[in-house]
């Protein structure tokens, strides 16, 4: 047995000793556990302590990381080299959001100096935009942005906007990501053409939702404004030849790198309409909290590293104690799609099946994540959290202070978000459910059938992770943070988390059906396809 294999046998062999026994215990055992389990990390806190390791459990599992590799992988994700290797790619997000004059090198090349000069850009864009120097085709100031893009292209900017927007912003930012029509028809409802910049964001240019809607936005412009609407159409792309051929002046063109992984842009010019109806110095303030986390994740030693923890936190749910689902719930309406980006960082990351050379992994990989605001999802599957037949891990995300609003209405947020964690791990006892109803005098055949329904088994595992402000440092840092985790998990379950060929067989297929739909010979498909797509048509 190799020493990684040992290590995984630890690791399982300490989940069987979690199983019997209650988390709430280990904090009566473990004099030290709260304080150990407690990180700070560029101004986040993560309380890992109602997770279900000991503390020589933590100890065994942090022997994984070792084994497994995390210190030398970090070095090698940092210095840039080939760690995408089926797409034979750097993944170097972090040269993004460092400060100037960093010297990041991709696969040896050095990279920083291009990164500045498209940053500046980007600053100057965003600024002339704003001050309304830079006018629209007809001489009217900018008022709005339509963004433009889908996935990656997508996800990170809808949630830096949702988390930082202004109540009411001098400049509205909309989205379109989905090819359905329906989406960019409600974008663009009561923005005027004359006064909004089109941002059409796409790494490759030929994604098909994406293509599809910047034509629209296109024809909409100029329906309105003419030729001359074109000069509203920037856009955001790896592909200059294919920004050139969809008629967009390379002026109007913010590049970025093939070492930027679709779901690790939102740092680079990805982020331009946030740039633009944030501010740049808003723009700037994020990525700063993303490069102190880099810092962090760089120099912390692994058993003090809170992507590293968080990562092995899920490791010991996933793979030990068998947790496919995990839950995300940030109590703060302003992050409600935190777990829509993270189902793109996470799933499209780490759920593979083979390793990075094409064997068989021989782990369980990432888990399905879904989750929405607390408290709202009280009100929707926290039921099944409590009480249900599986163990579901949750993270909670909240925010100390409010970014606007009563204090009152926040305190009582905070308060659902603590007391939730408390009843997650430390749940109701039937005997106590019962003497409560037999104080209140029930016979003793309706306290059988009632007791066990109002119990709660607790032992149910979270990490919290408390945030001081929603400031652009913050959800920075919250980001970088969930990013190294996914890089973390990667390594641990020895797979490439910076591809996604599993998302290429349906695109392909879909254009095939496509062409039958538009009248095309029928191909062949199974029954069932074919039926629907002889519906469909007809
Ligand atoms: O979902 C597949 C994917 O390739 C993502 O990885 C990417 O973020 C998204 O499509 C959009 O791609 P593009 O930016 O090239 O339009």
């Amino acid at each position: 047995m190799s020493e990684t294999d040992a290590a995984w046998a630890a690791l399982h062999a300490a989940a069987e000793r979690a199983r019997v026994r209650r988390i709430a215990s280990l904090f009566q055992e473990e004099p030290q556990r709260l304080e150990r389990l407690t990180l700070a990390a560029s101004g986040l806190t993560l309380d890992l302590s109602k997770q279900p390791w000991s503390l020589a459990d933590l100890e065994g599992v942090m022997d994984l990381a070792r084994l497994a590799g995390v210190e030398p992988a970090r070095e090698r994700l940092f210095a840039g080299e080939t760690v995408n290797r089926s797409e034979g790619r750097a993944a170097l997000h972090m040269a993004l959001r460092a400060p100037a004059g960093a010297g990041f090198k991709a696969q040896g090349e050095p990279v920083s100096a291009e990164v500045e000069e498209v940053r500046g850009r980007m600053r100057a864009f965003a600024e002339r935009i704003r001050s309304g120097a830079l006018k629209g085709a007809t001489g009217r100031p900018f008022r709005a942005v339509l963004h433009i893009g889908i996935g990656g292209s997508d996800f990170g900017p809808r949630l830096v906007w949702e988390a930082l927007r202004p109540v009411e912003p001098a400049i509205e930012l909309r989205f379109a990501a989905n090819v359905d029509p329906a989406e960019i028809a409600q974008a663009m409802a009561g923005l005027d053409p004359a006064e909004t910049l089109v941002v059409v964001v796409s790494k490759t240019f030929t994604t098909q939702e994406t293509m599809t809607n910047a034509q629209t936005a296109r024809a909409w412009l100029r329906a309105a404004l003419g030729e001359a609407g074109d000069a509203h159409l920037v856009a955001v792309s790896t592909a200059l030849d294919k920004t050139r051929a969809f008629g967009i002046a390379d002026d109007q063109v913010f590049g970025f790198w093939d070492w930027v992984g679709g779901r690790y842009s939102v740092w680079s010019a990805v982020g331009l309409s946030c740039a633009v109806a944030l501010g740049p110095e808003v723009f700037d303030a994020f990525l700063a909290g993303g490069a102190a986390l880099d810092e962090h994740f760089r120099t912390a030693p692994l058993e003090a590293n809170a992507p590293v923890l968080l990562a092995l936190a899920h490791v010991f749910n996933r793979n030990g104690l068998g947790r496919p689902v995990r839950a995300v719930v940030p109590y703060a309406q302003r992050l409600r799609l935190l777990p829509n980006f993270l189902q793109q960082l996470e799933m499209e990351s780490n759920g593979k099946r083979v390793t990075a050379d094409g064997r068989r992994v021989a782990h369980g990989t990432a888990a399905a994540v879904f989750g929405d605001a607390g408290s709202n999802v009280q009100h929707a599957f926290f039921q099944l959290l409590h009480q249900g037949t599986d163990v579901i891990p949750v993270d909670i995300v909240a925010v100390r202070e409010a970014s606007e609003g009563d204090p009152a209405a926040q305190k009582k947020l905070l308060a659902n978000a603590v007391a939730q964690a408390e009843a997650l791990m430390v749940g109701r006892s039937e005997a106590d459910v019962r003497a409560e109803l037999a104080a209140k005098g029930l016979p003793d055949d309706e306290i059988a059938a009632l007791a066990p329904q109002r119990t709660f088994p607790g032992d149910r595992p979270s990490s919290f992770i408390l945030l001081e402000r929603l400031t652009p440092q913050a959800l920075g840092a919250l980001i970088a943070l969930y990013e190294h985790k996914t890089f973390v998990e990667g390594v641990l379950w020895g797979i490439n988390s910076f591809d996604q060929w599993g998302v290429e067989l349906g695109k392909t297929l879909a254009t095939r059906v496509l062409a039958e739909l538009d009248g095309g010979p029928a191909g062949a498909h199974d029954p069932s396809t074919a039926a629907l797509i002889a519906r469909l048509r007809g």
